[in-house]
Parts: C-alpha cells; sequence; structure tokens
C-alpha cells in the first residue's frame, strides 16, 4: 500500500474542550508502531457515551480527543508482529479489548480486560493535530478516516459484512443485546423490563425476545421510542409520565409483585434504582447498563436482602474479539436486527453542522432534548466518514 509506513494526512471530527462543537480538523495520523494496525474507518455510530464524555462526564484531562467508539473499517496497514491482519480485512475497533493472555481473558466469569489501549493515555494516541497530542476516545476514535489500534482491541470479520450496518456492533448493539442473554440470562417465559429505548435498549428488548421472553415491558419518558420497542419484541408499554405512582409500583401490579429481569439503558441513578425494585423479590435481577460515574446509586438494603440480585454489565459481557464476528454472523444469518435501528444517515460534515447548530441556538439544558430529536440519538446514527471529501465539496 502506497501509504503503509508513512504518517496519513485525513479528516477527523476534534473535540478541543468539553461542551464546544466538535470541528472538523486534518490531523496526522502515525503510521502502526508493533502490534498495531491502522484502519481506514468507513461507518461509525453515535453512542450516548460520546455525548457524554462531551457534554456530561466533562472531564478536562479527556481532551482534546477525537471521539467515536461504534465504527468500522479496514485494514490500511499493520506493524511489526502483526500476524493475524492484512491490509484489506474488514475489522471492528473494540473498546474492550482480549488478549487472551491475561487472568481476565483466561477467567470465562467475565468479559473485563487489563490492558493500557482501553485508556486515553496521550502516549497511546497515534494522533496529532496543529502540533498538538489529541486523544484517543476508548482507544478507538472511530469519527476519524484513520485510526490505529493494538491488535488485542480488533476483531476481524466476514467479507461479506455491510460496515455501515455492523459498525453497530462496535457498541451499542451488542452491550443491550448481551446484557439481556448473557448478563442476565433471560430465560425462556420470563417476565422483563427494559428501561430506556435508545438503540441499548432496544437492543436489550432484542435480546430478552431472543432468550424467549413472554412478556416485555418497555419503559421510557418518550412515547415515540414505542413504536420501534414493538418491532424488537416489546409487549407492553410504560410512560412513567403517565402514572403518579412509582413506576416499580405500577409494574408490581401489572405483574403480580415484580418482573423476571429488568435492565437500566438510561445512564440514571433514579432509574436504576426504580429499575432495581421493578423486580419481583426472591429472584429478580437487574442489571446496570447505562453510564454515569458522576453520582451513586441507592436502595434499600431490604431490596437485595429479599432475594434480588444487582449486576452490571460492559459491552454486554461480550469477550469482545469472539464475541464480535459471532454477531456479525448472526446479523448476517438473520439472527439479530440491525438495519431497523437505523433511523438517519449523514456525513461526518452534517454532524458537526448538526452540534453547531444545535450548540448556537438553544440554551444547555434544552441542548439534550433538541440534539437527540434532531435524530443524533433518537435510535442511533451511522455516519458515513467516506463521504467527508465529497460533501465539502459541494458545501464550498
Ligand atoms: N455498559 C456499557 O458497556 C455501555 C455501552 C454503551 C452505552 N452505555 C450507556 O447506555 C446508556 C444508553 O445509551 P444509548 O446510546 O441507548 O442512549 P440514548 O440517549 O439513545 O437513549 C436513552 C433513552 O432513555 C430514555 N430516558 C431518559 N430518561 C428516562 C427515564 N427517566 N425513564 C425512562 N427512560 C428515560 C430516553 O428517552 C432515551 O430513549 C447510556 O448511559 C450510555 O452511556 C453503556
Ligand atoms: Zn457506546
Ligand atoms: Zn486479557
Amino acid at each position: 500500500m502506497a501509504t503503509a509506513g508513512k504518517v496519513i494526512k485525513c479528516r477527523a471530527a476534534v473535540a478541543w474542550e468539553p461542551n464546544k462543537p466538535l470541528v472538523i480538523e486534518e490531523i496526522e495520523v502515525a503510521p502502526p508502531q508493533a502490534n498495531e494496525v491502522r484502519i481506514k474507518i468507513v461507518a461509525t455510530g453515535v453512542c450516548h457515551t460520546d455525548l457524554y464524555h462531551l457534554f456530561e462526564g466533562m472531564h478536562k484531562d479527556g481532551f482534546p480527543a477525537v471521539l467515536g467508539h461504534e465504527g468500522a473499517g479496514i485494514v490500511e496497514s499493520v506493524g511489526p508482529g502483526v500476524t493475524e491482519f492484512q491490509p484489506g480485512d474488514k475489522v471492528i475497533p473494540l473498546f474492550v479489548s482480549q488478549c487472551r493472555e491475561c487472568r481476565f481473558c483466561k477467567n470465562p466469569k467475565t468479559n473485563q480486560a487489563s490492558g493500557r489501549h482501553d485508556m486515553m493515555a496521550p502516549a497511546d494516541s497515534r494522533f496529532t493535530c496543529k502540533g498538538k497530542k489529541v486523544l484517543q476516545f476508548m482507544g478507538t476514535s472511530t469519527f476519524s478516516q484513520y485510526t490505529v489500534m493494538n491488535q488485542i482491541a480488533i476483531a476481524k470479520i466476514d467479507p461479506a459484512a455491510p460496515l455501515d450496518k455492523v459498525c453497530l456492533l462496535g457498541c451499542g448493539i451488542c452491550t443491550g443485546y448481551g446484557a439481556a442473554v448473557n448478563t442476565a440470562k433471560v430465560e425462556p417465559g420470563s417476565t422483563c423490563a427494559v428501561f430506556g429505548l435508545g438503540a441499548v435498549g432496544l437492543a436489550a428488548v432484542m435480546g430478552c425476545k431472543s432468550a424467549g421472553a413472554k412478556r416485555i415491558f418497555a419503559v421510557d419518558i418518550n412515547p415515540d421510542k414505542f413504536g420501534k420497542a414493538k418491532v424488537f419484541g416489546a409487549t407492553d408499554f410504560v410512560n412513567p409520565k403517565d402514572h403518579d405512582k412509582p413506576i416499580s409500583q405500577v409494574l408490581a401490579e401489572m405483574t403480580n409483585g415484580g418482573v423476571d429481569y429488568s435492565l437500566e439503558c438510561v445512564g440514571n441513578v433514579t432509574v436504576m434504582r426504580s429499575a432495581l425494585e421493578s423486580c419481583v423479590k426472591g429472584w429478580g435481577v437487574s442489571v446496570l447498563v447505562g453510564w454515569t460515574d458522576l453520582y451513586d446509586v441507592a436502595t434499600r438494603p431490604i431490596q437485595l436482602i429479599a432475594g434480588r440480585t444487582w449486576k452490571g454489565s460492559l459491552f454486554g459481557g461480550f469477550k469482545s474479539k469472539d464475541g464480535v464476528p459471532q454477531m456479525v454472523k448472526a446479523y448476517l444469518d438473520k439472527k439479530v436486527k440491525l438495519d431497523e435501528f437505523i433511523t438517519h444517515n449523514m456525513t461526518l460534515v452534517a454532524i458537526y453542522f448538526t452540534l453547531v447548530a444545535v450548540l448556537s441556538f438553544y440554551p444547555l439544558d434544552e441542548m439534550f432534548h433538541v440534539l437527540f430529536s434532531l435524530g443524533s440519538k433518537q435510535f442511533c446514527v451511522t455516519v458515513y466518514i467516506g463521504n467527508y471529501e465529497r460533501l465539502v465539496s459541494q458545501k464550498r
């Protein structure tokens, strides 16, 4: 390849500061070092965790960064010591690695990893922009035309896979689906409740359905989400805004004492508590999937003493390198849906203008609503990085 071994200059959406729009910049992407692979990103989704980093978490040492961790692409070149990948392979970058050697990888009970590439250390980033090191968010940075990853954090996938669809398996869909199937271990004939119907929650509904759940309650404060939830298998719909009582009480009354499984896919500690308390005593299992590190979770001890189990799930409990290619195959075999999650296809430039418009015209507390209702987070967006240049020239 003509570019192998050379610095590649390409476009990326750079988050220079918290709470500011992304800026489309030309960045330099260094060649892959030992055990690394340089990937041409073809498509990426937008996950709430990208927005969380920019607008909610806002940790100062996490900028400047290139966000994005739900992408798919093609190997451009490989560094020394890489034998598993070759230029031209279709791949999905992984924000949870799998080295197959450490104590976590060897233990079938977990998909946790111990590698450094999961983090955003400046030394691990291969990006520079205007002479400054730019961090690789979650190690992946899929809002860039090229990225560099360690080979233990890349999944090789079926060459037949359409990258603009399977990119969603890089985070949201594996996360929600696996949280139901692998972490909650939903059983046939059971009753489930899924709180929050973004991509993650809808995938959790799909996971409950595929595990054979008899009744699946879809809970969201935005009733527009219920139609989509039905497509994925939800049987009942609950909008907390329609009730004066706590939602756990509403669900307990509808299910003779509570659901067997609940999944929190919002990232709100109050909802996490409601989800736990919506479970039946004795055996109910509640899984935390939504992300926040700003608040503590709480409940009364009796909730757990009475036999409920509270668990958390990272990336749906999938061992990433093994699980992602299996999910790609399940999609190609029509066993899991992906197309139905996609509401909008837009270019990197469009995402940029969406963010700029939103940030310039709306006050901060209205912003999330506007941003989401514009569709950037309504279910999931696929962003075609490849179309960027074409769109720019049209714009000029
Ligand atoms: N654990 C993991 O590995 C992992 C991976 C990916 C994402 N996440 C997290 O999962 C969460 C969901 O991600 P997403 O991309 O689907 O988000 P999203 O913003 O698309 O969806 C969230 C949904 O929750 C609904 N909601 C908001 N407040 C609610 C409330 N009080 N009650 C019920 N519903 C409510 C919203 O209307 C929306 O439909 C986020 O917190 C994200 O950071 C975790
Ligand atoms: Zn994510
Ligand atoms: Zn490992």
